[in-house]
């Protein structure tokens, strides 16, 4: 809990893990606010502060809230993020996530706030031979979606180099789980994730679950992915943020778990958690997806050293379902 109560504004906070660290920051004492365009995020996911409808297009709406709130930090999450759509729609992706977050760092350059958090992705390794893959490995997006991220770290250490600005990017990894109260999780109908796949399969809620590529270099033939819990992921964010309000350079970390499950696992116990069997089909390998990549977690526990507290498999997909059976029900 801050000593001084800390104004800190959150971009996509609306959004599946965004809504997370709102509720976080809000239970520690924080004096939080959420600005989201509610493209994919959804009001009532807003449980703690002032809530502003805006864009990150729009700087003149960004002067607006950043005049009326004068945070001490603003924690970054508002992008799209679906890998195949960047594709498909490369300017739009841009537009959005590189053009979005220079406005923002524009406008908080004019207000003189200096303390960001920025949600990075494993995304910007591409395709990496290293296994965990470190911090200080070759960046090499394979989609425009982690080119928007790489290109943002860039910037961010630019203006840091001749400003007072300070960030610390979060290269997040394969974010899973739901809010263990129930109140919070993953609602985006475009959602690609397996764990978000596999409990909605489970639940009826979508026919089967494709599985891409059974014959990788790894145990089972299915892709390797290091999935941590997004209530764990949210203690990250609070971590940085005092990290840096306690007066931490800038810095980049990885954040996961540091061990990887196959699809097939996950796929497994999602069966096992929820009693429920659902139809897999096994299809060919994706173009771009690495047969595994997990996080070397060393610089994130030696530096950040947030808590674990659901560092297993099994909650993960406890949670998921949970909140699947919720949403089931409610919609
Ligand atoms: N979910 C993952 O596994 C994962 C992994 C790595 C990185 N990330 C990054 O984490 C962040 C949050 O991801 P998420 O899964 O919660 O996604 P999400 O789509 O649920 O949340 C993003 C939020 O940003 C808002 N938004 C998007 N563009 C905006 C704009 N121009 N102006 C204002 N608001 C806008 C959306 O309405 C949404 O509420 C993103 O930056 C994403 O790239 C996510």
């Amino acid at each position: 809990m801050p000593e001084t109560i800390t104004k800190v504004l959150v971009t996509g906070g609306a959004g599946y893990i965004g809504s997370h660290v709102v509720k976080l920051l809000g239970n520690r004492g924080y004096q939080v606010a959420t600005l989201d365009n509610l493209f994919t995020g959804f009001r009532d996911a807003v449980k703690f502060g002032e809530f502003y409808q805006a864009d990150l297009l729009d700087k003149d709406s960004l002067r607006a809230v950043i005049a009326k709130e004068q945070p001490a930090a603003v924690i970054h999450f508002a992008a799209l993020s679906v890998v195949p759509d960047s594709v498909a729609r490369p300017l739009v992706y841009y537009r959005n996530n590189v053009l979005g977050t220079v406005n923002l760092l524009e406008v908080l350059q004019e207000f003189g706030v200096n303390n960001f958090i920025f949600s990075s992705s494993a995304s910007v390794y591409g395709i990496s031979d290293k296994i965990p893959v470190a911090e200080d490995s070759r960046l090499a997006p394979i989609n425009p979606y982690g080119h928007t991220k790489a290109m943002m770290e860039q910037v961010m250490a630019d203006l840091a180099r001749v400003t007072a600005f300070k960030y610390i990017a979060l290269r997040y990894f394969n974010v899973a789980g739901a809010d263990p109260q129930g109140e919070l999780g993953e609602r985006k109908p475009t959602a690609t994730h397996l764990v978000t796949l596999a409990t909605r399969a489970a639940a009826g809620r979508i026919p089967r679950l494709e599985v891409y590529g059974t014959d990788y270099p790894t145990p089972d033939g299915t892709c390797l992915r290091d999935y941590i819990h997004v209530s764990d992921l949210a203690e990250a964010h609070l971590a940085a943020l005092e990290y840096l309000l306690g007066g931490g350079e800038s810095d980049v970390f990885n954040v996961g778990y540091g061990r990887g499950y196959s699809v097939l696992e996950v796929v497994e116990t999602v069966r096992q958690v929820t009693g429920q069997d659902f139809m897999v089909v096994r299809t060919g390998r994706r173009p771009g997806d690495p047969p595994a990549l997990v996080a070397d977690v060393a610089k994130s526990r030696a530096l950040l050293n947030f808590p674990l507290r659901h560092d297993n498999l099994e909650i993960i997909v406890r949670t998921a379902w949970e909140w699947e059976q919720k949403l089931s029900v409610e919609t």
